[in-house]
């Protein structure tokens, strides 16, 4: 199974649980805790708790991106400091990305920083949230207001605690699949195409390590996204607008189905500004289409989604940044656009 090794931590995939045992027995931490949330102590925990016989604590926090906050981390920080943890403490985040982001946070400026090890357990964040060292929490209704850059003692990555999960949740992480495919691998890209998220356990497993690759090799090349790490942002332009726009309507959108709609938005800014060709621009859309069920865009919602796009944090100079492919497997970052071609997009 296998092993993707960065500058200053592992990341495992699939491996045996016991060999994580065997890793926190080799560490010895002062005290263990697990941060879960009352999902994933119901379906993960037991799976976690099996295998380890290495005693802990349990952190409990209750789900939901609301719960992302300074509120969260305070009684986090309350009860590792009740529970008496030191420097040679250890957190483990058994969750999805909101609990990997606040562990993470946590553990990083709990007594200057002790390890945590992120252990997702949602498909978005093992293929995303868990690689790549950002940290945070959201504040006053800014998502990752408060936040840092650090990385984990270890990544551990069990492709089996998916199975619990929810299908629109699971169809939200596979946005991000998409997109690591079509950013930077045409034979993820091929696979993903022909299978969409009908896979096997085996193949689950070779699409999240593939996933994996692709965050890992561009995060080491770029790791405060000055430069070629932005073409991680493809979809998000018009992603983000999308989700912050349906947040609080009767029906909102996951981050992975709001990423979708932006894939196939900014697909279409791809093909107007020649860098794929029709065909290419049909393919992505087509199996998009497939697999969500996404919203159509009034005149309304556009000018609203402009006016949200103009207070993106990736614009520069009042100008709008997009990341666009560049053919299949190639992505370009920085390009600026104007707001009549956009308003195209969104009305395609
Ligand atoms: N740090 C980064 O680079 C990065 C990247 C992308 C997203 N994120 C963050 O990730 C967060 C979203 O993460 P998410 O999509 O994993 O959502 P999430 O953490 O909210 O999890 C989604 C839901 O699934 C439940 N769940 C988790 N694992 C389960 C399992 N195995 N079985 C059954 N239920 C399970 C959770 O309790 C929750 O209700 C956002 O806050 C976003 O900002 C961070
Ligand atoms: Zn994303």
């Amino acid at each position: 199974m296998p092993t993707i090794r960065t500058e200053t931590y592992k990341i495992e995939i699939d491996q045996e649980l016991s060999k994580l045992n065997t890793y926190l027995h080799k560490q010895k931490p002062t005290k263990l805790f697990v941060i879960v949330d009352e999902n994933t102590k119901q379906h993960c925990l037991p799976i976690f708790h099996e295998a380890i016989d290495y005693g802990y604590e349990l952190l409990e926090t209750v789900s939901g991106e609301t719960n992302k906050s300074l509120d969260t981390c305070l009684n986090l920080w309350n009860q590792l400091v009740y529970n008496k943890a030191d420097r040679d403490s250890m957190i483990i985040n058994l969750g999805g990305g909101v609990i990997g982001d606040m562990g993470g946070f946590v553990a990083a400026t709990f007594m200057r920083g002790i390890p945590f090890i992120q252990m997702p357990t949602t498909l978005l964040s093992q293929v995303d949230a868990s690689v790549g060292g950002k940290l945070g929490v959201d504040f006053r209704g800014y998502k990752n207001l408060i936040g840092m850059f650090q990385n984990p003692a270890l990544v551990w990555i069990h492709t089996p605690f998916l199975k619990t999960l929810d299908e629109r949740e699971l169809l939200s992480g596979f946005g991000e699949v998409v997109k690591h495919g079509l950013i930077q691998s045409k034979p993820l890209w091929e696979r993903i195409k022909l299978k969409g998220t009908d896979l096997t356990t085996e193949q689950w497993s070779r699409v999240v390590t593939d996933s994996v690759k692709i965050k890992t090799k561009i995060v080491a090349e770029d790791p405060k996204e000055k430069g070629l790490r932005k073409i991680l942002n493809f979809g998000h332009t018009i992603g983000h607008a999308v989700e912050s726009y349906f947040l609080n309507s009767d029906k909102p959108l996951l981050h992975g189905e709001a990423i979708a709609k932006g894939m196939i938005v900014e697909s279409y800014l791809a093909f107007k500004t020649k860098r794929i060709s029709i065909i290419e621009m049909e393919e992505i859309n087509s199996l998009l289409e497939s697999i969500y069920n996404l919203p159509t865009l009034a005149d309304k919602d556009i000018d609203e989604l402009l006016t949200l796009m103009a207070m993106d944090k990736k614009n520069k100079g009042g100008q709008k940044l997009f990341a666009l492919l560049n053919g299949i497997g190639g992505c370009d970052y920085d390009v600026a656009l104007d707001n009549a071609i956009i308003r195209e997009g969104l009305s395609f």
